[in-house]
């Protein structure tokens, strides 16, 4: 399984979403990655589908969309309808039925994914195995781009590669916070094949050598 990279626009320069975008698709970014925060799920707030579809519209690469919201099961439907939308994560700790977000979200067939802070151990989830097609490991607290990597992260990307093995499922392990050149080295060789990058991409001098250097 090659290594995918996903820019997150968190990190970009929103008074030109467009070029940016269009700058990370032309650098060789295999999905673009969308932040979306309420204030209260996470303590801060990001962006909605207004900006998730605007994005969708200089690129033809697969949105990525990261909801860290509460009650994400409101909004399912509305960035499910948005063209490009590939895949839309939500969080465990969100407060919804995880599992009838992840059906609904497979029923339109599209990849369902599943997240967890970093305070969340994988057994938590382990009901849930089977039911989703990307496991979005947070390798900082959720809320803030341009954090540092939790280190301790690596050990639970191991896990979910060794669940992942043991239960013959085929899920994709995703990584997010504090990505860069050196840690996605690290989370890749953990078992991680998704690296969402927000900084490391966006504030590079050459943002298509960066996704390269991402890429291994
Ligand atoms: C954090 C977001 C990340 C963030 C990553 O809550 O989920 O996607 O944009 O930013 P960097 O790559 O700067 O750590
Ligand atoms: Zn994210």
């Amino acid at each position: 399984m090659p290594t995918l990279i996903a820019p997150s626009i968190l990190a970009s320069d929103f008074s030109r979403l467009g070029e940016e975008v269009a700058s990370v698709t032309a650098a060789g970014a295999d999905w673009i990655h969308c932040d979306v925060m309420d204030g209260d799920f996470v303590p801060n707030i990001s962006f909605g589908s207004v900006i998730v579809e605007a994005a969708g519209r200089h690129t033809a690469l697969p949105l990525d969309v990261h909801l860290m919201i509460q009650r994400p099961d409101r909004y399912l439907e509305q960035f499910l309808k948005i063209k490009g939308v590939a895949s839309i994560t939500s969080h465990l700790e969100a407060n919804h039925d995880a599992g009838v977000s992840l059906d609904l979200i497979r029923a339109e067939g599209k990849k369902a994914g599943l997240s967890v802070k970093p305070g969340t151990p994988l057994d938590q989830a382990r009901v849930l195995f089977g039911r989703f097609d990307l496991l979005l490991i947070m390798t900082v607290e959720p809320g803030f781009g341009g954090q540092s990597f939790m280190p301790e992260m690596l050990e639970k990307i191991r896990e979910a590669a060794r669940l992942r093995r043991e239960l013959g499922l085929d899920f994709l392990i995703e990584v997010d916070g504090g990505i860069t050149a050196e840690t996605a080295a690290l989370c890749s060789e953990a078992g991680a094949e998704v690296m969402v990058a927000g900084t490391s991409v966006f504030k590079a001098p050459d943002r298509a050598a960066e996704i390269s250097a991402l890429r291994g």
